[in-house]
């Protein structure tokens, strides 16, 4: 079981696609938008929950919108993440950060409208019944709210967390919710029932933690070349992460076991869930 790269370029070609606004007096602001979102991330939010929503056989073109939104808000994530105040990156996805290259205001305002015009693209353009977007939109702005990923971002630069528990909360906070999101809004788009929906969520949650996991590692050992982001960051900033708190070994361990559990929480779900168990792969195996 591979990455599903297919579901990948359907994202790609979609947000390609999209159009931001047409007035030429914001085309600088069009354009630092477009310039973070289409430099080639891994695309993995839309994906999941792509793979989710085929998983209870719906199809690609019935979930685009309410995926390509959330590539737009992790990309949002990205670029505030990169601005001096936060950690102070200058290379993202492989080129100069959104605030190098358009200048900080520029870069803020572009995170501010790519959050919201993913809800709008949802309201106008995913298909669905009135309670079910609904329930997309709760579920989404939950995930990035303080209970998810802006209070998990807080929790990282106030250095809040600094032991085991703590840093666990962090992460399921600042990565894992929005994951959690995605396969949950999957779920919701494909009409699962209120158990699946549930063990849908455990899946994503061990999946999250996974990722941020080895984020923490790929920080240590991984190639900023392979990365498309500088190495060492983290121990720049002095951040509380997986690898400063238990050491590199026991980093990878807990990487792991984090791995052995998501496959066994997507076992306890019915469905066709290979794409699912492809993506748990690539994740854990990922070099950037
Ligand atoms: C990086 O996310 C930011 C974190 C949440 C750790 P990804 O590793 O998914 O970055 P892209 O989207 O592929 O660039
Ligand atoms: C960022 O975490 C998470 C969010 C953007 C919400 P990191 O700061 O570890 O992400 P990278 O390593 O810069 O991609
Ligand atoms: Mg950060
Ligand atoms: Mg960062
Ligand atoms: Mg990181």
């Amino acid at each position: 079981m591979t990455y599903p790269e297919d579901l990948a370029a359907r994202v790609d070609r979609y947000l390609n696609e999209l159009v931001f606004g047409e007035d030429r007096l914001v085309s600088h602001l069009t354009e630092a938008m477009r310039y973070s979102l289409l430099a080639g991330g891994k695309r993995i939010r839309p994906v999941l929950l792509l793979a989710t929503g085929g998983a209870f056989d719906l199809e690609p073109e019935q979930m685009l919108p309410a995926a390509a939104a959330l590539e737009m808000i992790h990309t949002y994530s990205l670029i505030h993440d990169d601005l001096p105040a936060f950690d102070d990156d200058d290379l993202r996805r492989g080129q100069p950060t959104c605030h190098v290259r358009f200048g900080e205001n520029v870069a803020i305002l572009a995170g501010d409208a790519l959050f919201a015009e993913a809800f709008r693209l949802i309201c106008e353009q995913q298909q669905a019944a009135p309670a079910v977007t609904l329930a997309v939109v709760r579920e989404i702005s939950e995930a990035t709210g303080v209970r998810g990923m802006v209070g998990g971002q807080y929790l990282d630069v106030s250095g809040e967390a600094w032991n085991d528990q703590s840093l666990r909360l962090l992460h399921s906070l600042k990565t894992g919710r929005l994951i959690v999101a995605c396969v949950r809004a999957g779920g919701l788009l494909a009409g699962v029932d209120p158990r699946t929906l549930e063990l849908l969520g455990d899946f994503a949650a061990e999946l999250g933690l996974l990722f941020q996991i080895k984020d923490d590692i790929l920080d240590v050992i991984g190639e900023t070349a392979v990365l498309g982001k500088q190495a060492g960051t983290d121990a720049r900033l002095e951040r509380s992460t997986y690898v400063s708190v238990h050491g590199l070994e026991a980093a990878q361990q807990l990487a792991l076991g984090s791995y052995r559990q998501a496959l066994a929480a997507l076992d306890r779900i019915g469905g066709k869930t290979a794409a699912l168990a492809g993506i748990t792969n690539y994740i854990y195996e990922r070099q950037r």
